[in-house]
């Protein structure tokens, strides 16, 4: 069981704080709005603060915000952060006129890589990042089993990622421990295919899987 904060109170941060506080762990939900996340929350018991008070409680720290903005918020939490784990699923893009994704925030490089710059004592860990978020905490609604990435510069925080992965409803053998966290700007390029995929497909989930 570990102390959890998830970071925003979107469709990302309410699935993932939902499964992992269906599986025991004590989950504060890091919000803008505290009283108005709580007024709408509706699922397993959460407690909510603000991402400062959300972070500085909890031994690891999922972020469910915006990438574009994320390397500047969380760049300030250096304190709240220091010696956690911070597991990151944000993407960072350019927008098309159509608000979709039209290229990177971050050509050759990530949020992920930024992000563990400006918090050197911070274990990042990049996941999750490929998929819908539906797929985020059931993996198994797939025809086709999705593949989740793990990318981040310390060994041991990787380890506990992968066995809240497993709490998530993740085999074993569809995590893919891809590297150190440049690794990350992999699977940060799948956000370049999923315009094409949703203008075809609509919102359907889907996520990106290795085949082999
Ligand atoms: N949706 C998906 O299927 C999906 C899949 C893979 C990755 N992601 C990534 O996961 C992250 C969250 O996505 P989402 O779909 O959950 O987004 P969302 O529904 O728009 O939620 C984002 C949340 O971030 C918080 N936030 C904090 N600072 C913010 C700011 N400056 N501007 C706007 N919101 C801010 C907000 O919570 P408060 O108002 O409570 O503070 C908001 O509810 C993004 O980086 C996205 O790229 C999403």
């Amino acid at each position: 069981m570990h102390n959890i904060g998830v970071l925003g109170s979107g469709r990302v941060a309410t699935t993932l704080a939902n499964k992992l506080a269906g599986a025991g762990h004590v989950v504060t939900v890091g919000t803008r709005e505290p009283a108005r996340a709580a007024a709408r929350w509706s699922g397993a018991h959460v407690a909510f603060g603000d991402p400062a008070e959300a972070a500085r409680g909890a031994a690891i720290v999922v972020n469910a915000t915006p990438g574009e903005t994320t390397v500047e918020r969380l760049g300030a939490l250096r304190e709240e952060l220091k010696g956690k784990i911070l597991i990151d699923v944000s993407n960072a893009t350019l927008r098309g006129q159509d608000g979709l994704p039209s290229g990177l925030l971050y050509p050759g490089s990530s949020v992920a890589e930024r992000l563990q710059g400006a918090l050197p004592e911070t274990a990042v860990v990049k996941t999750l990042n490929t998929m819908l978020f539906t797929v985020m905490a059931d993996p198994a609604s797939l025809r086709t089993p999705p593949t989740a990435f793990l990318s981040g510069n310390d060994e041991k925080a990787k380890a506990v990622v992968g066995r809240l992965l497993g709490d998530l409803g993740w085999p074993a053998d569809w995590i893919e421990d891809l590297g150190d966290v440049a690794t990350a700007r992999g699977p940060e390029a799948v956000m370049l295919l999923v315009p094409s995929v949703m203008r075809r497909r609509g919102f359907a989930p889907f996520a990106l899987a290795l085949a082999r």
